[in-house]
């Protein structure tokens, strides 16, 4: 079954942004509807749902978008009616991408806090500056629903006092309002802030460098606009929780851009994958904190394929010595999310045994009931290895031993000058010992994993593999050298 997308924007031209991040991620067509009114839903879901069938419901995702805020509202409401058992599909609703810029905005928010041993958003003071438009108004909601006291603020107070309404109405959440119009107004409704959220239109200044600096409560402040000049003055769009005057950490547009990409790409990913399902901000917010949780155990997600006429998946996660237990829970949630139908992890100097007893890994497998399997590397394949990165590597610890021996003396200018080649030999060692791993060590895991794969009569196999960012980035240019399809990489 083709996976397909349907794209339901509000918009005369629905935007490429989505179309081409949903190609990325593996649907195999998109179809886009645009100027969709709320009245054409109900036919248009119902349509596709008959078409395909219970099965082929399952293989259907429809993307809610477009500008006009309100009117994409009613169509997701309308898409949702439309459905009903067991013709159920998937639903994306991101509005321009709204929900899940606001979602990273405030996971983003989130991390700064905590990084910084400030607490999270519970009882803090918020102020949305020009919050009035769909991200200001999406992240209300979502650092409303984390217990923080919202204030937005608009060039009319009247403005924002019918959006709160509305909003209060449909979330039971209440947002204070402000007026932002002068600089005056403005300094008013942040000067008590914890954090101050810029999301006001793109290229219009409305926090300047001398009212920042007199913010005495502020702790955390993040812009969404990425055209200069920003929102808030002396942010730059990569900042990434920089302390950008004393005690004040600033996220710029593109930290929160860069989480909002990955978290769209794993909701599309996982709306792709399952059968049904509401794929709503509340589930990006889920996702971008995921997200960020997950960085200590970086995790990349390859698709393989093909691999004579089968997929194989590689979900990619960083090994640690002792895994902690957010480490370990991290993984059980990723066992959840992909149901793998097999692990993969270096066996090592390790014996059979000692590796199923002792790896804190496999314990976790076994505990989860997957299958883990050892890939060992061949003593030839350890034997060339050695061969290539031992000559150099004597040549080299000899070097250095003797810029010790030499330092010991007081011979100073002989040291340096052998420091400078030792150096450049374990530079160089360096060099060879990871190419050999690359060519040698990686091929030969590359090979068990896909010969491992080759055992399940099914037509897509998800491996979690455990190692380390030499294997990843050695599996990758060697899949890619073999002309191996390699997706996310
Ligand atoms: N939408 C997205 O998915 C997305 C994604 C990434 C980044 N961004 C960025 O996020 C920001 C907000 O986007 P958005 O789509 O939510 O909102 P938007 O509609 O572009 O603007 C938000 C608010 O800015 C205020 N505003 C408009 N013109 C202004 C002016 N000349 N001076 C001062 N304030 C003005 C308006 O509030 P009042 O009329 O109430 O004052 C408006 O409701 C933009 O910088 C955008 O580039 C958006």
């Amino acid at each position: 079954m083709k996976d397909i997308m349907l794209l339901l924007d509000t918009d005369k031209h629905p935007t490429p942004f989505d179309i081409l991040m949903a190609y990325d991620s593996g649907f195999d067509a998109i179809i886009p509807y645009e100027e969709v009114e709320p009245t054409d839903v109900m036919d248009i879901v119902q349509d596709a749902m008959f078409s395909r069938g219970v099965r082929g419901s399952g293989s259907t995702t429809i993307f809610v978008g477009g500008t006009d805020v309100e009117k994409s509202r009613d169509i997701f409401q309308q898409a949702k009616k439309a459905m009903f058992p067991p013709f159920e599909l998937s639903v994306i609703f991101d509005p321009r991408g709204g929900h899940t810029t606001s979602s990273s905005l405030v996971a983003k928010i989130e991390e700064a806090l905590s990084d910084n041993g400030l607490g999270d958003l519970g009882g803090k003071n918020v102020t949305i500056l020009a919050g009035t438009g769909q991200v200001g108004q999406l992240a209300a909601i979502i650092c409303s629903s984390r217990g923080a006291k919202v204030t937005i603020t608009s060039r009319k107070a009247s403005k924002a006092k019918d959006i709160v309404k509305r909003i209060e109405d449909e979330t039971g959440f209440k947002i204070h309002t402000a007026q932002g119009a002068t600089s005056e107004e403005v300094y008013e409704a942040i000067k008590d802030a914890d954090v101050v959220i810029s999301t006001g239109k793109a290229g219009v200044e409305l926090v300047p460098m001398e009212m920042l600096q007199k913010l005495e409560k502020c702790k955390v402040v993040a812009d969404v606009n990425a055209v200069p000049p920003l929102g808030i003055a002396g942010l730059d769009v990569r900042d990434d929780k920089r302390e950008i005057v004393p005690g004040v950490y600033g996220i710029g547009a593109l930290a929160t851009g860069d989480l909002k990409y990955k978290t769209e790409t794993r909701i599309l990913n996982e709306a792709r994958k399952s059968k049904s399902g509401i794929f709503d901000y509340k589930f990006a917010f889920e996702k971008a904190k995921e997200l960020l949780k997950k960085k200590a155990s970086a995790r990349e997600v390859l698709e393989f394929e093909p691999l004579e006429g089968k997929k194989l998946t590689v979900v990619f996660v960083q090994k640690v010595a002792k895994p902690s237990e957010e480490e370990a829970d991290y993984l059980k949630s990723l066992i959840k999310e992909y149901d793998p139908d097999f692990a993969a992890e270096e066996m090592g100097n390790r014996s059979i045994d000692d590796f199923y007893k002792k790896d804190p890994y496999a314990r976790i497998f076994q505990d989860a009931g997957i299958l883990i399997y050892p890939v060992d590397i061949s003593e030839y394949a350890k034997t060339s290895i050695s061969a290539i990165v031992d000559e150099k590597k004597r040549l080299a610890d000899r070097l250095t031993e003797t810029y010790e021996e030499l330092t010991s003396l007081s011979d100073k200018k002989n040291a340096e000058y052998v420091k400078a080649y030792a150096d450049s030999l374990q530079a160089e060692y360096g060099e060879v010992k990871e190419h050999a791993e690359i060519t040698v060590k990686n091929s030969w895991m590359v090979k068990g994993v896909l010969d491992y794969s080759k055992e399940f009569s099914k037509d897509e196999i998800v491996c979690l593999f455990i190692g380390g960012i030499a294997h990843w980035n050695g599996m990758v240019e060697l899949l890619k050298s073999m002309e191996v399809g390699v997706k996310g990489a």
